[in-house]
């Protein structure tokens, strides 16, 4: 098998500095790198760090742009003007449930009519001849998921015959937020009931885990594809090794250390984090390093057996010279948490 893999689009997380990072385990690992939400509206007015959000790199033919927002027309104006740019696709956001986003009518409150949403999709894909693709949740959450499945295929169906080419499940309602497990079993359905590929997404834990969802909405002779978010900040290594365990399990080779069919991964956490932060040095502007420093070691830190620790001491530091500093203080005292082995 050799599912695709995907990173999601997550604010604050998924720009370059994190996208290097992944490549840098293995630059084959990944199809396509979702970007965080980009508000069409901003874009539009041009921004002040709009060149940013926009940065395709390091591998252009690999990005998908996604957008988010209220507005019909801004949006459609939005993807005109990301069509000009080389990238692998555009995506829009109908599956963000936070508050502030779906108050104004963006994210997932475009679910809850099927006329607007496939208006939307027949107007985009009139300005691009892109990959078009939307991310969805499993529905508003007011009745139960077996209820608003019915809602959810025939919403998937108009946005398709409206020429949209792919869509990602994040199996949860609107309502659930990130609380209860996601319902993998309704990605599965959704892609039987649609031409077009659908993408599971939604807690995946490991390389090891990754796999087994990839073979789980694989079927009917067609590979499933799934996006990870979380895990992968948290292990930026997370698709290398899900393709080392891809190719143990069609060419099974002994592995001393590991046995049949187990992958081993060494590395330096202090290593990891350095790097991240000389990319985040170069690729973001210096208003942004502090939030997404936070951002990406708030969740990198789950790796350290005193991870609450240190972030409380990163937390502390107003720029990013200072976030270094203490960084390298906490291994100096405490070397033998740089390194990470795991066997999957
Ligand atoms: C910090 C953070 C920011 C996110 N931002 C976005 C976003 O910009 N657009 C989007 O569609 N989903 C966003 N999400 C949702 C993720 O794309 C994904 O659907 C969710 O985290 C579940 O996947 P996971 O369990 O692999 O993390 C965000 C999630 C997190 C944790």
């Amino acid at each position: 098998m050799d599912a695709d893999l995907l990173l999601a689009p997550m604010a604050e997380l998924s720009h370059r500095a994190l996208r290097e990072l992944i490549e840098s385990f293995n630059s084959n690992s990944v199809k396509c790198y979702f970007t965080e939400m980009i508000n069409a509206g901003t874009l539009l007015g041009g921004g002040p760090f709009e060149a940013f959000y926009l940065d395709n790199g390091p591998i252009p033919e690999k990005l998908v742009y996604q957008l988010v927002g209220p507005n019909h027309d801004q949006l459609v104006k939005a993807a005109a003007l990301l069509n000009e740019r080389e990238c692998a696709g555009i995506d829009i956001n109908m599956g963000c449930s936070a508050p502030a986003i779906r108050r104004t009518g963006a994210g997932v409150a475009w679910m809850s009519s099927v006329d607007k949403a496939g208006e939307l999709i027949a107007a985009l894909r009139r300005v691009t001849r892109r990959r078009l693709s939307v991310k969805l949740r499993l529905g508003a959450g007011i009745e139960p998921p077996e209820a608003e499945f019915d809602y959810l295929v025939r919403f998937c169906r108009r946005l398709e015959a409206c020429g949209l080419d792919f869509i990602t499940l994040h199996p949860r309602t609107a309502r659930e937020k990130f609380r209860r497990e996601s319902r993998w079993e309704y990605v599965v359905c959704l892609r039987d009931e649609l031409g077009i590929p659908v993408a599971g997404n939604g807690d995946i834990a490991d390389a090891a885990d990754l796999v087994r969802h990839a073979e789980l909405v694989s079927g009917a002779g067609r590979t499933g594809p799934v996006m990870v978010g979380r895990a992968a900040v948290r292990q930026p290594w997370i698709f290398a090794v899900a393709r080392d365990l891809e190719k143990k399990v069609t060419e099974p080779q002994p592995s001393p250390l590991a046995g049949e069919g187990s992958s081993v991964l060494d590395t330096n956490l202090e290593e990891i984090g350095l790097r991240f932060m000389e990319l985040l040095a170069k690729y973001q502007p210096t208003e942004f390093h502090v939030s997404r420093a936070r951002r990406f070691f708030g969740f990198f830190c789950d790796n350290l057996k005193w991870g609450n620790y240190v972030k409380n001491l990163l937390n502390r530091e107003q720029d990013l010279l200072g976030v270094e500093k203490a960084w390298r203080k906490f291994f100096e005292e405490n070397p033998e948490e740089k390194a990470l082995r795991q066997v999957f």
